[in-house]
């Protein structure tokens, strides 16, 4: 078996084709399907876009593996109640929503058995939409890969570090970081922590993207060189495994004889991936007024309508606030967009008080959401000085599908039924004599 470092090592880039081999001569060189792989390996192509693809989306990756990955036993369903896929039956309401933190249970879970799925939208038999999931684990995946052909899988954790054991090798993600599993890669979690939580956006859609940068130019936002994808580390073993699968919106799970993590080398750009938060480079205004937030996109998975995202993963971190003459938290507003926020730590300037790291709000399509009384009223009476937003990390999943909560989200304990309530302090001030005469 291949020794797995304690801490991974990792190749830097977005989008590029990587090569990575566990043992040395292990790639194929020249061609990706020999007569005979080195050193008895089998050859399987990994596509997690159509053949046809353009160049420039086209994702795919060769795996040089011991075993290919029709060794495995049939699949049979899997019961999991709380793990749901668009589309939902019920109709969303309009209300805004908000809840305090998700709570860990005690009982045993590991990161597939603590899904619970918040929200959704479009059709994932249809790929357009995203699932919206909390993970709530206090355990490790023992012996077991999951895999969701439904979408690719955004994590982002909130508490806790994760061990993502994947079959291009190993990341490791902790609270301030995101990770990135493609659609269909097989991956265990095993915690770093006691316990984990986080959000996880389930995308049914185009694969994650960097956003155009336009006039900002060649720098800025996130950078190629922050994505840190992993190098091969393969697992030898003859142990019973088992394959958990999302399909079409069920589970299923499959025995195997051994390892499905047993890919010794690989090239392609169809990778998993991870990148530290605090890369961001944040651009902002430098005059007055604050741009729209999509300025803080970190990914984007484009839907057929340009600029319409099937879903933006978006960010709000630390950043100096110099706008002269400019109401400087978030605006109130009403959006053809739909948002699903989280904060990761620390508090969100629109909000003192209600979104907790850990919880989560939705302000669905056309709701009126923005800044609460108090912050309203400190905004306007604030000096204006450069000001640094500090020791805060909230982040959205905004998308041009209406997101519908799920039963057990709106029935949730941790559901703040009176969340409207918080802008009751805004109080009629309009004053028609004061008007110039
Ligand atoms: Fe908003």
């Amino acid at each position: 078996m291949s020794e797995t470092p304690t801490t991974p090592n990792y190749q830097s880039g977005f989008g590029n084709t990587f090569d990575s081999e566990a043992v040395a001569g292990a790639l194929p060189q020249g061609q990706f399907n020999p007569q005979r792989p080195p050193l008895g390996l089998y050859a399987e192509q990994f596509s997690t876009t159509a053949f046809t693809a353009p160049r420039a989306d086209n994702r795919r990756t060769w795996f040089y593996r011991i075993r290919p990955s029709v060794t495995q036993g049939d699949f049979r369903p899997l019961d999991h109640s709380r793990l749901l896929t668009a589309p939902l039956a019920d109709k969303p309401p309009p209300n805004v929503l908000r809840w305090s933190p998700f709570a860990i249970p005690d009982r045993a879970q590991d990161f597939v058995d603590g899904l619970v799925t918040l929200a959704a939208n479009g059709n994932a038999q249809t790929q357009h939409g995203i699932g919206i999931h909390m993970y709530l684990a206090n355990r490790s995946m023992q012996q077991r890969v999951f895999y969701s052909a439904d979408g690719e899988l955004l994590l982002v954790p909130q508490h806790g570090g994760l061990r993502l054991r994947t079959e291009c090798g190993v990341l490791h993600a902790a609270p301030g970081e995101i990770a990135v599993v493609p659609r269909g890669m097989r991956f265990a979690v095993e915690l770093l922590d006691d316990t984990a939580r986080g959000y996880v956006c389930e995308n049914y859609g185009h694969p994650l993207v960097l956003p155009e940068r336009g006039p900002i130019g060649a720098n800025g936002l996130a950078n190629e060189r922050d994505f840190l994808a992993p190098v091969a580390a393969y697992e030898d073993s003859d142990a019973p495994w088992q394959i958990v699968a999302k399909f079409c919106g069920g589970l299923h799970v499959a025995d195997i004889d051994h390892c499905p993590l047993d890919v010794v080398a690989w090239t392609g750009n169809s990778v998993p991936y991870k990148y530290d938060l605090a890369r961001f480079n944040t651009m902002g205004s430098i005059s007055f007024d604050h741009p729209d937030p999509s300025i803080f996109t970190v990914l984007t998975s484009p839907s057929a309508t340009p600029g319409t995202a099937n879903v933006d993963f978006v960010i709000f971190p630390p950043r100096w606030l110099v706008a002269e003459g400019t109401f400087r938290p978030p605006w109130f507003h009403r959006n053809v967009m739909s948002e699903f926020m989280g904060l990761i730590h620390g508090q969100y300037d629109a909000k003192e008080a209600g979104f907790e790291p850990g919880g989560a709000s939705l302000h669905n399509c056309f709701s009126p959401h923005g800044p609460e009384a108090a912050v309203v009223e400190k905004a306007e009476a604030s000096d204006l000085a450069p000001q640094k937003l500090d020791h805060t990390l909230a982040f959205m999943f905004e998308s041009r599908y209406v997101i519908a909560p799920t039963r057990w989200a709106l029935e949730s304990a941790a559901r703040q039924a009176g969340y409207i309530d918080c802008w009751d302090g805004l109080q009629r001030r309009f004053d028609a004599t004061q008007a110039a005469n």
